[in-house]
């Protein structure tokens, strides 16, 4: 890829299939037209790093809230993929963020996750020997489903209260749902999400319905108990955001573990040193984050004219930010391109910033720096099986499959 590639082909080209699987060379291409690109009358992408933080903090900058939604994806009503995601504080912006993020973030303080330390080393290696057991003989074992999503589905399984056997045939709900985040051309695209939509929303209401009958001491049970005293939230709110709190909970942080376990194969001498010092994981786990990021590329709206670094912006224009670019800013980063997990002062975006900053972020990074090295130092020959396969997606990118041999 040149740095001549227009900007249109470079974004056209970042939705092909060949742009997701290998995003990067195209952020460079579009990089190269600066930080903040007007993609003609209403469209801005922006790859800086400064710019996107900035953007992520700016409040005249909106999230996709349902009349946003009403001015970029018409029909979109129709919809349950969309209906509920516009009821989740992912989706929100204010007063209605603020409502929501009061009533749930008290599960996700400081504290409350570091008290969860304890049982994740357990589901953690409970599912490192359950790994050792499938692939015992060298047989290859799909580190993705067998490994990466179970530790934060048994995560987010243990905090909601959801039953063991019940976790791993989530998998293929939780996915379909993340499609509906991609760009999308023709609504028919949003089906999958839509019926995987339905699915969850049946499996909530009737949970928390049940909580409610016998309460008991996850998330849900408290959360039910807090609605009921309070009323600061109906029904549905309750049941979308338990949707995102599932879905935002189990996706992203697998491919993270996913990104991170390739990374580890990709260099041995990086894995060598963190298997003899399991300290060096929050290195690793935040380069991981930095140079390829589960989430790559986040939408705002414009709420009013403003002024974005002397380039002004009017009401309505929709402005993509590529963060996984803002993450190989150069201005920001020696070296960019270069995987160390010795960098220090990382601040990638990948975790977003402002109102929005992930409400999980901190448990999402304890299960990867357990995680890794457990898998690591059980397996010191642990190597690829075959090439993976990447989901057709960009904005919640990650692997398929990923085939390893537990040597
Ligand atoms: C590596 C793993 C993760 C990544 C990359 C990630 C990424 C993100 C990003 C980029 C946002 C904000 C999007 C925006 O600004 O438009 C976000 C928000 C959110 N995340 Fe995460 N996340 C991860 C793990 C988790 C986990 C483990 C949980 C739950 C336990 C979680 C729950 C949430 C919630 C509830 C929000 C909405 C916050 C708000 O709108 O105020 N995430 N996450």
């Amino acid at each position: 890829m040149t740095t001549a590639t227009d900007p249109r082909t470079a974004m056209t080209t970042l939705l092909s299939p060949r742009g997701k699987r290998d995003p990067y060379p195209l952020y460079e291409a579009l990089r190269a037209y600066g930080p903040i690109l007007p993609l003609g009358p209403g469209q801005l992408v922006v790859t800086g790093h400064a710019e996107c933080s900035r953007a992520l903090r700016e409040t005249a900058l909106l999230s996709t809230d349902a009349a946003v939604q009403d001015a970029l994806l018409p029909g979109w009503r129709d919809h349950s993929s969309w209906r509920w995601l516009t009821r989740n504080m992912l989706f929100s912006n204010n007063p209605d963020h603020d409502r929501y993020r009061r009533f749930f973030g008290v599960a996700f303080t400081p504290r409350r996750i570091a008290a969860l330390r304890p049982a994740l080393e357990g589901l953690i290696g409970g599912l490192v020997d359950r790994l050792a057991d499938l692939g015992a003989g060298g047989a290859p074992v799909d580190f993705m489903a067998e490994f990466a999503f179970r530790v934060p589905m048994a995560v987010m399984g243990e905090l909601l209260g959801i039953p063991e056997e019940e976790q791993p045939g989530f998998r293929g709900a939780i996915g379909a749902i993340t499609t509906a985040l991609e760009p999308v051309q023709d609504l028919a695209q949003l089906a999958p999400g839509d019926a995987a939509m339905d699915q969850l929303a049946v499996y909530f209401t009737d949970l928390a319905a049940r909580r409610r009958a016998r309460p008991g001491t996850d998330l849900v049970s408290e959360m039910v108990r807090l609605r009921d005293a309070t009323g600061e939230l109906s029904e549905e709110e309750l049941v979308a955001n338990f949707m995102l709190l599932l879905v935002a909970g189990t996706e992203a942080p697998m491919d993270l573990i996913g990104n991170a376990l390739r990374l580890a194969l990709e260099h041995p001498g990086h894995a060598a040193r963190l298997r003899e010092d399991p300290s060096l994981a929050p290195g690793f786990v935040e380069e991981t984050l930095r140079f390829d990021p589960a989430a790559q590329a986040l939408n705002r709206m414009a709420a009013e004219d403003f002024d974005f670094f002397g380039v002004p912006v009017a009401a309505g224009t929709k402005v993509t930010l590529l963060i996984a670019a803002g993450n190989r800013d150069p201005r920001q980063y020696a070296d960019p391109g270069v995987f160390d997990p010795g960098r220090q002062g990382n601040h990638a975006l990948t975790l977003s910033g402002g109102a929005h900053y992930c409400l999980g972020a901190g448990l999402a990074r304890m299960q990867a720096e357990l995680a890794l090295p457990a898998v690591l130092r059980r397996f010191p020959g642990l190597a690829p099986a075959g090439e993976p396969t990447f989901r057709d997606q960009l904005v919640q990118r990650g692997f398929g499959q990923l085939l390893v041999k537990c040597g």
